[in-house]
This record gives C-alpha cells, structure tokens and sequence, in this order.
C-alpha cells in the first residue's frame, strides 16, 4: 500500500458543483465558520439557502440546507454550522481545513429575502444559534439599506461564546467595504445570552414584551406594527411558531416569494 494513500477527490454533479475551502473559524466547539469559492455561475439572493456536504461513507453526497452567511456580490461564499457531535454530516465537516474540497448545490432558494416582504420601515431580523447565517448576508447586503430605515438584528444563543461575530456585529460591520457608513447609521445590534450571565438574558419573547426590542431605533413605536414593520424568523422551531403566532395575532401576515407579506420565516434546522 502507498505511504501516500489520498482520498480520491470529489466529482460535480449535475446538481452539485465541487469547490475549495479557503478560510475556517472555529467559534467555539460547537459552532464554526468557512468560507469556500464561488463558482462565476453562482447566483443567489441574500438569505437563500443551498444544499452543501461531503461524500459519505456509502459514496454518495451527504448534503445538508445551509443558509449562505455572505452577501450576494460577495466573491467567496461564507458559511456558519454547528457542530453536532455525531450528526451525520457535521462531524466530519467541522474538521475541513483550507484547501479540502466541498459539494455546493447548484440551485440556492428561501424564502428570507427581501422580495417576500412587502415594502416596510423598520425590518426585524430575529434568530436563535445558527439562525444568524441569513442575517448576516442581508445585513452585508447594501440593498436592505435601500429598502428600509432601520435593520434590527437579534442573536439568542445560551452561552456568551455562541455569539458568533459578535465583534463584527458590535462594530455596527465597520470595518464593511460597502456597508459600514448605512450599517452605522440603521443597523442596531441586540445580543441575548439566555443560560449564562450577560447584559440581556431573556429570550426573543421577552425582548418583545419589554420593549427592550425597539429601543435601538430612533424612535417608531415601542411594538410591533403591521403597517410599517417587517420581520424574519430563523432558528429553532418553538421560536418560530410561537413568535410567527404572536405576529399573526397583531395582523401580520406570512410573506412567500409567490406572495410578499409583512413576515417570513425559515427554520434553521430540522427537530
Ligand atoms: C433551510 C435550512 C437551513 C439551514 N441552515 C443551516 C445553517 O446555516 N447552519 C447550520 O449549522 N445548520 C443549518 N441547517 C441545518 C443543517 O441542514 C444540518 O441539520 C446540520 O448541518 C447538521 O447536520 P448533521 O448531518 O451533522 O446532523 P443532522 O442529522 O442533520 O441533525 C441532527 C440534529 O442536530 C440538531 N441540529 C441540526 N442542525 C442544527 C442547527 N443548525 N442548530 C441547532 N441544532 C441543530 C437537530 O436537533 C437535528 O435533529 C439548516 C437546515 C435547514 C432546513
Ligand atoms: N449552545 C450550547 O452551548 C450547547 C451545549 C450543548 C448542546 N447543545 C446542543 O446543540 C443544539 C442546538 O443548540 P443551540 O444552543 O444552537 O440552540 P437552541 O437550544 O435552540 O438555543 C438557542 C437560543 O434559542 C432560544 N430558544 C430556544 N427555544 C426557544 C423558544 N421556544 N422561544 C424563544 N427562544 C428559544 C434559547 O433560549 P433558552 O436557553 O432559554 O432555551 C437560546 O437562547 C441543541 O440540540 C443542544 O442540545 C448546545
């Protein structure tokens, strides 16, 4: 047997292309970051998803949905994943270094995109774990600063350490090529830590009912209005049902790409 045995290397697809790994940031052990290259023919929307992987151990393509983190003008396309400990694609993905090579679907999709909201002023980008990665597209996008006056995000994670760029985010992305002079004048960042010790420790819901949402802005009301507000969900299941319901009891309704309306949601993972 060769001393210099490879792992024979992957082969597109109709569906899937093959692409090089170019950076990696561990955030912590169970939340990591990439950013691979993008093929020429790559077009996406800021906040679709696509499906990505590796060859698994029967041969074939072992895909998973993830949400593009960069934006869509972005010449290398970013990724935030957890790292499930014997989850069946991410614990092998979490060991990717530069140069390995990874399947990219073809076809990216979604429904958090600007296109289905309807025109509005204050856009509310609400997300618990990895339901960040949209965010961090749109708000790197310099097309939601056209669209609205204020851009809200909110990061629910448990611990301190799951908040992934978070000096990014604090910086008001200052450091942006395009984005740092309207990120600064209507991006506001709301971080929550919600099982260790940090300024803000409730959930969404209670940044919602005690107003400590709306305080960021210059001004609009300390609440949710169907008229001017527009919202996006993306994270866990519970989350996004219980505040999509209590959208819906203020007279919001569900935006499709068929269909723009004053919220849409995405789930960050299935479970
Ligand atoms: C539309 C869509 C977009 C997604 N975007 C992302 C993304 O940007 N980043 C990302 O890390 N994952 C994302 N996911 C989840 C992703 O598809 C995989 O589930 C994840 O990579 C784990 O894969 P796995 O094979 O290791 O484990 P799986 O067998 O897929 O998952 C095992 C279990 O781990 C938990 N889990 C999986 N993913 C997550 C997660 N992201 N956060 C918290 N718990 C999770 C769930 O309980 C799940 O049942 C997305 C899923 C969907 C449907
Ligand atoms: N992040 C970690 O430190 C950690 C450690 C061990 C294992 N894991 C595993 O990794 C997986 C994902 O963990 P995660 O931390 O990314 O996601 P998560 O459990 O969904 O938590 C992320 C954030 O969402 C909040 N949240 C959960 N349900 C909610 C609801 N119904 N309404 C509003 N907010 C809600 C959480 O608040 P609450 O804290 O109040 O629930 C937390 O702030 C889980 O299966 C978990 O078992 C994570």
């Amino acid at each position: 047997m060769s001393a210099h045995a490879t792992i024979a290397p992957l082969e597109p697809t109709a569906s899937l292309s093959v692409e090089k790994v170019l950076s990696v940031t561990h955030w912590n052990e169970h939340l990591f970051s990439f950013r691979i290259a993008r093929p020429a023919s790559f077009r996406f929307r800021s906040g679709e998803f696509v499906m990505i992987g590796l060859m698994g151990d029967n041969g074939k393509p072992l895909l998973r949905a993830y949400s593009v983190a960069s934006p869509a003008w972005d010449e290398e396309l970013e990724f935030l994943s957890i790292k499930v400990p014997d989850g069946p694609l991410t614990s092998k993905l979490q060991q990717i270094k530069v140069g390995d090579e990874i399947y990219l679907g073809r076809k990216p999709t979604g429904t958090l995109v600007a296109d289905a909201l309807l025109p509005g002023r204050r856009l509310f980008l609400l997300g618990t774990g990895t339901g960040l990665a949209p965010w961090m597209s749109l708000i790197r996008d310099p097309d939601i600063y056209s669209l609205f006056e204020e851009v809200i995000v909110v990061h629910s994670v448990r611990r301190v350490s799951d908040l992934a760029y978070r000096e990014v985010l604090e910086s008001l992305l200052a450091d942006d090529p395009l984005v740092a002079e309207e990120a600064a004048a209507k991006l506001t960042y709301v971080p929550t830590v919600t099982r260790e010790d940090f300024h803000t420790t409730v959930r969404i819901e209670g940044l919602i009912e005690s107003g400590k949402l709306f305080e960021g802005g210059s001004a609009t009301p300390p609440h949710f209005d169907p008229d001017h507000d527009r919202v996006m969900l993306c994270g866990s299941m519970a989350m996004i049902k219980e505040t999509a319901e209590m959208l819906e009891a203020r007279g919001f309704t569900e935006g499709s790409n068929a269909k723009p309306g004053e919220y849409v949601i995405e789930r960050a993972f299935v479970g």
